[in-house]
């Protein structure tokens, strides 16, 4: 009787666990208000491209509360988390992308551009776009979070459709840099490492198999001869 006592504890107590951990998740985008207007541009070298490309390009992010808004709105906003994000057309046949209301779940957006502390006049950042961001349509976001880092509002320098002032990031071209050329560096160092030592394997086995002829032959030759085979 104990034991199923025992058992059922442990099953209410997994059901417990379980179901916690399935109504935690995060906060739903789709309950945050619209409380920052974001604007994102494009500084480039060559100004007339209208598309920013990786490693050379920068974005130019600015935020700042509406102000249609009523003042005590921002009483709890503590900073602001701007993001690089997916534009739906990028997010087609790529699940890993995929839009999920739960902002745990949310691949949207996995490229951080800056976290700052919120100021209620705003604030904006330079970020140079990183080597490693694919090619694609973006767009960006920013979320205000409390002091415990719970999302409480956004902002986006697009629509809610997400199709308007898209950026578009073109990735490095011709692909040759050093990555690669380390990568072919160093499987040839493997290969002659390889190479190295089944050489020095075989000569040792050729090495044991003299020495065992030449123990054999002990006898035969006498001490002496055996003296002057091992000083040499
Ligand atoms: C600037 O961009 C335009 C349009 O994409 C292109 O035709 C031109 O070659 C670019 N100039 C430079 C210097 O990269
Ligand atoms: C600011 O908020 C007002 C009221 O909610 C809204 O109508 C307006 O479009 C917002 N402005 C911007 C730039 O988002």
């Amino acid at each position: 009787m104990a034991c199923c006592h025992k058992l059922l504890a442990v099953t209410v107590l997994f059901a417990a666990l379980f179901q916690a951990t399935e109504v935690e998740g995060g906060v739903r985008f789709s309950t945050l208000e619209r409380n920052l207007v974001v604007n994102a541009q494009i500084q480039s070298q060559n100004v007339s491209s209208g598309v920013a490309k990786v490693g050379v390009d920068s974005l130019a992010v600015q935020w700042n509360l509406n102000s249609s808004l009523e003042i005590e709105v921002d009483s709890e906003y503590a900073s602001v988390k701007v993001k690089l994000c997916f534009a739906p057309k990028s997010q087609i046949d790529r699940g890993w992308r995929k839009t999920d209301d739960d902002l745990q779940r949310d691949n949207t957006c996995p490229k951080e551009i800056a976290t700052k502390l919120y100021r209620s006049e705003g604030n904006f950042v330079v970020w140079r776009i990183p080597k490693n961001v694919p090619g694609g349509e973006y767009f960006v976001r920013a979320y205000v979070l409390d002091t415990q880092a719970v999302e409480l509002a956004y902002g986006q320098n697009t629509d809610d459709a997400k199709t308007t002032n898209l950026i578009t990031i073109i990735p490095i071209t011709g692909r040759l840099p050093s990555i690669d050329i380390a990568g072919i560096v160093l499987s040839l160092f493997s290969v002659v490492s390889l190479c190295s030592f089944l050489l020095a394997e075989t000569l040792l086995d050729e090495k044991i198999r003299f020495q065992n002829d030449l123990l054999n032959h002990i006898g035969v030759i006498g001490p002496r001869a055996l003296a002057f085979a091992f000083t040499n």
